[in-house]
C-alpha cells in the first residue's frame, strides 16, 4: 500500500456527488484497501457553498470554478459530477486532461458529444486518461464488462434497457392500462421523471449510452448523431393490450449490431417476447446484454441511476486510478477508432408491429391489406379491436420485411380514405 495519498477533486456535489463524497469520506479505508494507495478528498466544487450536502466539508478546499480545481497543483484526479455536454463541464475536464490529469466523470452527454476528442487528447498527454463507468447504466459495470471482460471477443451486439424511467412508464402502462401521459405525470409526482423529460422519455439519454458502447464494443469513433432515436410518446395503451395479446411486452431497447451494411445504432420501442431476459425486466431496473463470438450472450442487471448506485461506478474508476489501472478509452487506441458506417441504420430487416386506426365500415381491412401487398409485405396476423368514435384500431404483424417497406406501406396507408390517424409502427426483436 503506497502512502502518498491520491488529491480527489470533485466537481459537483448534487445525487452523484454527495453519494461519492460521503463513499469516500465515511468507508475511506475499505476503498483505499482495494485500491492499494491512501485516497483523500482534498477539494471540492459545487455552485451554492451553503447547501447542507449531509457530509463534514470543514476540512475540504473550496472552489467556486471547476476549472480552476482541475488545474490546481494539489489536485491529483479530477472527478466530474456536475454534467452537461458543453459548458463548464467540458472545459474542466479539457483542462485537467490537458495538465496530465486523470479524469473520472458520470457524464454521458460529454461522452457522447465530445467522447472521440476527449479521448484523444488523453491518450497523448502523458498522465492524463478518462474514465466513465457511470456514464452507462448507473450502478451496472458495463463499460468494464465490454472494455476489459469482452476483450478477447469479437462482438456482435450490444442491446439493452438503458433508460429507467422509460422503463418504469411502460411497465406501468402494461400494469394498469393507464395512458401514456398520465403514468408520466404519475412518474413525475414520484420523482421517477424529470420537470422536463425530453431527455428520457424522447430516447436522447439512452441513446447516449447506447452510443458509447457501441464505440467500445465495435472500436469505431463515438457517434451520437449516427443513433436513430425514437422515444416512448407514440406509444398507446393499444399496442400495449396488443402486443400483451401475442406475448410480447413493448420495451425502449437500444441495439447496436454489426450487420453486412455496417453498424448500427436504434433506440426505439420494440415489442419483445415477455419471457425473453430484456422482455422480463421491470420498472427502473436497467439491463445491459452483450454478445459476443467467443462469449455467446451475457446480460447484466441492476440499478441505473440514484447517488448509491452511480456512486459504485465511480468509486470502480477512482479505484482504477489509484491502481494505475488506464485502458484506452474506448479499448482500443483513439487513432485506431474506425470511422462510422452512413446508412447501416436504414439496413433493417425483420418482422414489424403496424397499428391502423380506420374508420368502421365494411371493407376497411380489405384496402389495408391491399396497401401493405403492394409495398411487398405480407401478413403474418392481423386483428381488429374494439373500436370507439367511429374508428377502430387494427394491429398488424408482418413477416420479416425492410424498414423502406414498412415506411411505404404506412404512408400509402396514411393516404387512405378510411384510415383516420397516422399508422404506428414497432420493430420485434425476438431476443
Ligand atoms: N443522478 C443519477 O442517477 C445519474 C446516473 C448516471 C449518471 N449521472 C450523471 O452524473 C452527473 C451528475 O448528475 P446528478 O444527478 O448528480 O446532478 P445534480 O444532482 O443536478 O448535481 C449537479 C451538481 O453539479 C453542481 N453544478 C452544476 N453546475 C455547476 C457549475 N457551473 N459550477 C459548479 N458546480 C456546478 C451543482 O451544484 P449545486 O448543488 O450547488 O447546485 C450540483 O451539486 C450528470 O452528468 C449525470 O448525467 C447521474
Amino acid at each position: 500500500m503506497t502512502d502518498t495519498p491520491l488529491r480527489i477533486g470533485i466537481a459537483g456535489l448534487g445525487t452523484v456527488g454527495a453519494a461519492t463524497l460521503g463513499y469516500l469520506t465515511g468507508e475511506n479505508a475499505r476503498i483505499a484497501a482495494r485500491a492499494g494507495r491512501a485516497l483523500r478528498v482534498d477539494a471540492v466544487v459545487a455552485r451554492d457553498r451553503t447547501k447542507d450536502r449531509g457530509v463534514d466539508m470543514a476540512s475540504l478546499r473550496w472552489f467556486d470554478d471547476p476549472i480552476a480545481m482541475a488545474s490546481d497543483e494539489g489536485v491529483d484526479l479530477y472527478v466530474e459530477l456536475m454534467g452537461g455536454a458543453d459548458g463548464v463541464a467540458k472545459a474542466s475536464v479539457e483542462a485537467a486532461l490537458a495538465a496530465g490529469k486523470p479524469v473520472v466523470t458520470a457524464n454521458k452527454a460529454l461522452l457522447a458529444h465530445h467522447g472521440a476528442a476527449l479521448a484523444e487528447l488523453a491518450e497523448r498527454t502523458p498522465g492524463a486518461s478518462l474514465h466513465y463507468e457511470a456514464a452507462v447504466a448507473g450502478g451496472i459495470p458495463a463499460v468494464k464488462a465490454l472494455r476489459e471482460g469482452l476483450a478477447g471477443n469479437g462482438v456482435t451486439r450490444v442491446s439493452g434497457i438503458l433508460n429507467g424511467t422509460c422503463n418504469y412508464i411502460l411497465t406501468e402502462m402494461a400494469g394498469t392500462g393507464a395512458a401514456f401521459g398520465d403514468v408520466l405525470a404519475e412518474a413525475q409526482r414520484l420523482g421517477y421523471a424529470e420537470a422536463d423529460p425530453t431527455a428520457d422519455v424522447g430516447g436522447f439519454d439512452a441513446a447516449h449510452k447506447l452510443a458509447i458502447m457501441a464505440a467500445i464494443a465495435f472500436g469505431r469513433r463515438i457517434d451520437f448523431d449516427g443513433v436513430r432515436i425514437e422515444g416512448i410518446e407514440s406509444v398507446a395503451a393499444e399496442d400495449i393490450v396488443a402486443a400483451r395479446d401475442m406475448g410480447y411486452v413493448i420495451r425502449l431497447l437500444g441495439v447496436a449490431e454489426r450487420g453486412a451494411a455496417g453498424v448500427s445504432q436504434r433506440l426505439r420501442p420494440c415489442l419483445t417476447p415477455a419471457e425473453s431476459p430484456l422482455g422480463k425486466i421491470a420498472g427502473v431496473t436497467n439491463a445491459v446484454m452483450l454478445e459476443g463470438d467467443a462469449v455467446g450472450a451475457t446480460i447484466l442487471t441492476g440499478p441505473g441511476a440514484g447517488g448509491g448506485p452511480t456512486a459504485s461506478a465511480v468509486l470502480a474508476d477512482i479505484v482504477d486510478v489509484a491502481r494505475g489501472n488506464t485502458p484506452p478509452t474506448f479499448g482500443v487506441a483513439a487513432a485506431a477508432l474506425t470511422p462510422a458506417d452512413d446508412g447501416a441504420n436504414d439496413a433493417d430487416r425483420g418482422a414489424f408491429y403496424l397499428r391502423v386506426m380506420l374508420e368502421d365500415r365494411p371493407g376497411t381491412l380489405a384496402e389495408v391489406a391491399a396497401a401493405l401487398g403492394r409495398s411487398g409485405i405480407s401478413i403474418h396476423r392481423m386483428r381488429q379491436h374494439d373500436h370507439a368514435d367511429g374508428a377502430a384500431p387494427v394491429t398488424i404483424v408482418t413477416h420479416a420485411c425492410d424498414l423502406a417497406e414498412i415506411e411505404a406501406a404506412k404512408e400509402r396507408i396514411a393516404a387512405l380514405d378510411v384510415c383516420t390517424a397516422s399508422p404506428v409502427s414497432m420493430r420485434i426483436v425476438e431476443s
